[in-house]
């Protein structure tokens, strides 16, 4: 008889517990914690042989020609935006993990990688979400014209590893999504931790030992984390969060840890009729509706991972009758808002305590990077006090709770980029350094955030 083993397991944090429990031991959260049963029948006690090559000396993989192509080998897709965020293409027997909100283009972006990528000859793209002739009719609108291409739709793991299972090196397999395909070895339903835990480790497995790429979607909660325990982002080499505004065509690809590249890159598309658009010059285009002829808007050169990125910071300044004013930010930190408003009260004397204050991030833009407190400040006095910030402005730098402005890096990137789109000030920190005096943009450098006052009254 088999023997049945049950564990508890908060669907929150995935911690197991002894017992079960109203509210979780760990983590906090109320009413997260299920029994879950696990069917070990099938799991057995196995010899373990080591093979004689288990180990490689490192000297010798200059030599070993399967290793060290494996070093070299990048699948390179046609969207350059993409091999950017992966650091150059896919690496061989990679698992990326694919997170985003629902309708944001997950599926598209998949099926748009796998009409062509450089030095693969199986494609396979399993939906556990659609059935076949679904994904079919968006490959074609996609234009999807790949002979290797294989679809199939189905949600049990085990099916889907067998299928799989003689597929090796050059193959790419798309698994949409994690969180609707399931084991029957483990009694809890789809999506859940475990059967969410189990399926990705047999696939990272899977993986590795076929030196495969395999690209998981995963829906995220609406914290924005990728639905699962943190460990899911550990169990693989590359986690991508595909971000965006809905309401915007704009979509970001972000990297958010990359075993084989760089973090922090973002690529940036735009949805269209025919799929995912890249964008390549994304100042330009989240710059496209500036006027700088109204009060409150401020453009920040910023980076992301190693570009600069120009968008522009729109701030309204309005008058309440509550107590306790609203401090309201999208696409930035709402805590870091409020303390740049106690800074600019504090240090300039101005009153905000009758005043709700917002913030904007044009174009479905998040920036996380200090650099942009100068923006948002400048935006902020500039709509309190009605008036424009100079024309053809640009804002980068960090605010101390001194108001004193510090130093950003990269200084010279975002003034190159400001300068090649058309800008013809740059207000910075006054510790960023001299560059070339042919420079045709005017660099004018700033101690503390009172010089802001001025900046507008000589406008
Ligand atoms: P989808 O890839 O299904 O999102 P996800 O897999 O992340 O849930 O994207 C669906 C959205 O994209 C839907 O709102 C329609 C839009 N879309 C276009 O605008 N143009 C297109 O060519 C395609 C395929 C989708
Ligand atoms: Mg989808």
């Amino acid at each position: 008889m088999a023997k049945i083993n049950s564990k508890f397991v908060c669907q929150e944090c995935g911690a197991i517990l002894s017992k079960w429990m109203g509210q979780c031991d760990v983590c906090k959260n109320w009413n997260c914690v299920v029994e879950e049963i696990v069917d070990t029948s099938s799991v057995s006690k196995k010899d373990v042989s080591v093979p004689d090559d288990f180990f490689t000396n490192f000297s010798e993989s200059g030599k070993n020609s399967s290793i060290s192509a494996q070093f070299s080998q990048r699948h390179i897709t046609k969207l350059k935006e993409l091999n950017r965020v992966l650091g150059g293409g896919f690496a061989d027997g990679s698992v990326v993990l694919l997170g985003g909100p629902p309708g944001i283009g997950k599926s598209t972006l998949l099926l748009q990688i796998l009409s062509e990528l450089s030095g693969i000859e199986n494609y396979v793209y399993i939906s556990a979400e659609e059935s076949v002739s679904q994904v079919m009719m968006r490959a074609k609108r996609l234009n999807v014209q790949n002979p290797d291409l294989k679809i199939a739709s189905t949600s049990n793991i085990h099916q889907i590893l067998s299928a799989i299972s003689e597929i090796k090196h050059n193959s790419i397999v798309v698994i949409d999504s994690i969180q609707t395909i399931s084991s029957d070895l483990i009694q809890s339903p789809p999506g859940s931790i475990s059967q969410v835990r189990f399926c990705t480790q047999e696939l990272v497995n899977f993986a590795k030992s076929n030196d495969v790429i395999v690209i998981i979607v995963g829906h995220i909660t609406k914290d924005g984390a990728i639905a699962g325990p943190k460990t899911l982002e550990h169990m693989v080499d590359c986690v991508l969060y595909f971000e965006g505004d809905k309401s915007y065509d704009y979509r970001i690809l972000r990297g958010e840890k990359n075993r084989y590249g760089p973090t922090d890159e973002i690529g940036v598309f735009a949805m269209g009729t025919e799929g995912l658009q890249e964008v390549s010059n994304p100042s330009s285009a989240f710059l496209s509706e500036y006027d700088d002829n109204v009060s409150g808007v401020a453009v920040f050169s910023g980076i992301e991972g190693t570009r600069p990125i120009l968008s522009e910071i729109q701030a309204l300044v309005s008058n309440t009758a509550i107590a306790v004013p609203r401090r309201s930010a999208i696409g930035f930190d709402p805590n870091r808002l409020s303390m740049l408003v106690a800074v600019l009260s504090n240090r300039c004397k101005l009153n905000f305590s009758n005043k709700d204050v917002y913030l904007n991030v044009a174009g479905g833009l998040k920036i996380t990077e200090p650099a942009i407190d100068l923006a948002v400040v400048a935006a902020i006095v500039s709509s309190a006090f009605h008036k424009p910030l100079p024309k053809g402005a640009v804002f980068f730098g960090e605010v101390s709770l001194s108001g004193e402005i510090r130093q950003s890096h990269l200084s010279f990137s975002r003034i190159k980029e400001s300068q090649k789109l058309g800008f013809s000030k740059v207000f910075c920190s006054y510790k960023t350094e001299d560059f070339d005096k042919n420079e045709k943009i005017e660099i004018r450098k700033i101690k503390s955030i009172r010089e802001i006052l001025g900046i507008l009254n000589n406008n």
